[in-house]
Order: C-alpha cells, then structure tokens, then sequence
C-alpha cells in the first residue's frame, strides 16, 4: 500500500525486502550521505509526542537522500488554536508533500490520517498500538548481529502493556520464525498477550535463560498516571537487566533497547554500556531503516502504484 501503518499488517516478504533495502541504504549512511534517490520528493514530521532518535532520524534520512524536509513543531503550530488533525495534515499535504511522518498520542490517528491523504503515511508511533519503524530497526539489528531469524530466542523485558514498541516487535520477530518470550510484572504484563503468540514469564532469571537477545523496554511514566506498581526501586530490583541476568543468556547474547533509558531502573549502566549492547548501533540502524522506507515508498508512488 501507500503507507506503512503497522507491523501488524505485513508479510515476512515486506519485512525482508525493507531489511535488504535498509541494507543498501546503510553503505550511502557510512558512506558519503549524499544521494539523489529522493531528488523532488517532499518528506514532512509532525510529531504530537517528544521524540530525539524517530524524528532526527527521519530527516537525516530524507536529506541523506537528497529530498525537500519540513517539521511542524506541533506546540507552536495552529493545533494549539484547535485545528484538527485532518485539517493540520490536508494543509501539509497541499504544500505537496509526498510523505508525512505522525507520532500520535492515540492508536489509529496515524490510520485516520491515511484515509484522508493521497500523501503516503508513515507510524512514528500510535498510543499503545504500534511503532513499526522501531520494529524495523530492531529487526535489521537482530539481522546484523545473528544472522537469522528461525528459532531466535528473544526476550521482551518490562513495561509491555504501555508498549507499542513490544507489540510491533512479538508481530515483527514471529512472522520472521523467532520464539517471543515477555517478561515483567503482572501489573505491567496482563497473561493475555499469550493470544499474541508470545510466552508469557514472571520470573526474569527463568525468562533470560538460554536467549539469543535481551530486550529492554522504556518505563512508560507519561502512560502512568496514577503511580508505577512496582515502583522504581522494586522494578530494577526483580525486573532490572543486569550483568549477572545478561550472564544467564546465550554467551554471545546481545542486550537491545529502544531508547530513551531509565538508567539503572530497566538496565544498569554497566550493562547498557557492556560490550554485547548494541543499543547505539540500534540507533545507526534506524536511520538506515526510515532512509528504506522513504526509498521504497517514493518509488511505488513514482510507479503510479499509487494513485493521486
Ligand atoms: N525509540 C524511540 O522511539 O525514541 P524517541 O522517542 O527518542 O524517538
């Protein structure tokens, strides 16, 4: 299709092909960063929530490549006059921009938008729903250091139910022939995600045993309203990535987060800096992976696969 919504909604042959693009993008990345792939095309970010590394990542990729950029900073743009979101996205659009990149507070805004667009959409993140790009970039790293996907053990640690990342990833890492596995507490890991597929632990000694990778998620404060149970102090206790747990993993074991970190709460600082981290190649990767969706996108929309 002309967007890219969700992880939910593609095949192991899209997944593949955005890896084997994201692939090729990275030897202009580490390059010379000066391509003409996307020569006339216009890329523009709207992010409704705070953002360092999906939104950076989305404009060095468009100028990596050599496209037009824009931003809507969106708290001194007219959505603070009340302007809706089809109508702050419709007037992006008539300044002809071909792609549009939403992070949205709400599941679906970035669904919704798509409907009323003839631009090409990209997720940056929906509510609790998805984060496909984080997905993308994950997988691409997973990819680099392991090599394959058949019967990867991958462990999701912490925060899951606040976690758009963690669903985009059990989607991503299962259609790819990976074992998921979840671990963190029943506060933040309702037993239900065992209908997703994944398996669902308690116990984060039990959970790392014998794992390929180690996945640590943000604590999402923002989406605690009412207080974190466990607390802080309790969450890196029984929760906590830290060398002794990473000692429990495959030796060549590799430790991944998304960014941003809660140091010393969802890892230690030594592990989050040890040698099987690749949580700053993870963020190399992401650019790579945006500079593949921009990429692919461009050219279904140059090939009239799309219609205007
Ligand atoms: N991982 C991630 O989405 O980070 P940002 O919130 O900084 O974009």
């Amino acid at each position: 299709g002309k967007d890219v919504l969700g992880i939910r909604e593609m095949s192991k042959e899209d997944l593949l092909e955005i890896l084997d693009t994201a692939g090729e993008m990275k030897k202009i990345l580490v390059g010379n960063k000066d391509s003409d792939i996307l020569r006339g095309k216009t890329v523009v970010t709207i992010f409704f929530e705070p953002s360092t590394r999906t939104r950076l990542s989305f404009e060095m990729a468009a100028k990596y490549l050599g496209a037009h950029f824009g931003n809507i900073e969106t708290k001194t743009s007219s959505v603070v006059k009340g302007e809706s979101l089809i109508d702050t996205v419709r007037t992006i659009e008539k300044m002809k921009a071909d792609v549009i990149v939403v992070r949205h507070n709400m599941s679906g805004a970035p669904h919704l938008m798509a409907k009323y667009l003839d631009a090409s959409v990209i997720n940056a993140g929906d509510g609790l729903n998805e984060h496909p790009t984080q997905a993308l970039l994950d997988l691409m790293t997973i990819r680099e250091k392991k090599g394959f996907f058949d019967g990867l053990k991958v462990v999701i640690v912490g925060d899951i139910v606040h976690s758009r990342v963690a669903r985009s990833n059990i989607w991503g890492l299962q259609k790819l022939g990976a074992e998921v596995r979840l671990v963190g507490p029943a506060t933040l890991l309702p037993k239900t995600f065992e209908k997703l597929g994944a398996k669902v632990y308690y116990d984060i000694d039990k959970a790392v045993d014998g794992v390929d990778v180690v996945m640590g998620l943000r604590i999402q404060l923002e989406r605690q309203k009412n207080g974190l149970f466990p607390s802080k102090d309790e969450f890196s206790k029984y929760f906590g990535i830290t060398e002794e747990r990473m000692g429990l993993a495959k030796k060549d074991a590799i430790l991944m987060h998304p960014g941003p970190i809660n140091r010393n709460v969802e890892l230690t600082s030594k592990a989050a800096n040890a040698t099987y981290s690749v949580i700053e190649e993870q963020v190399t990767n992401g650019v790579a992976v945006r500079m593949a969706l921009l990429k692919i996108l461009c050219e279904r929309r140059k090939s009239n696969e799309i219609s205007y």
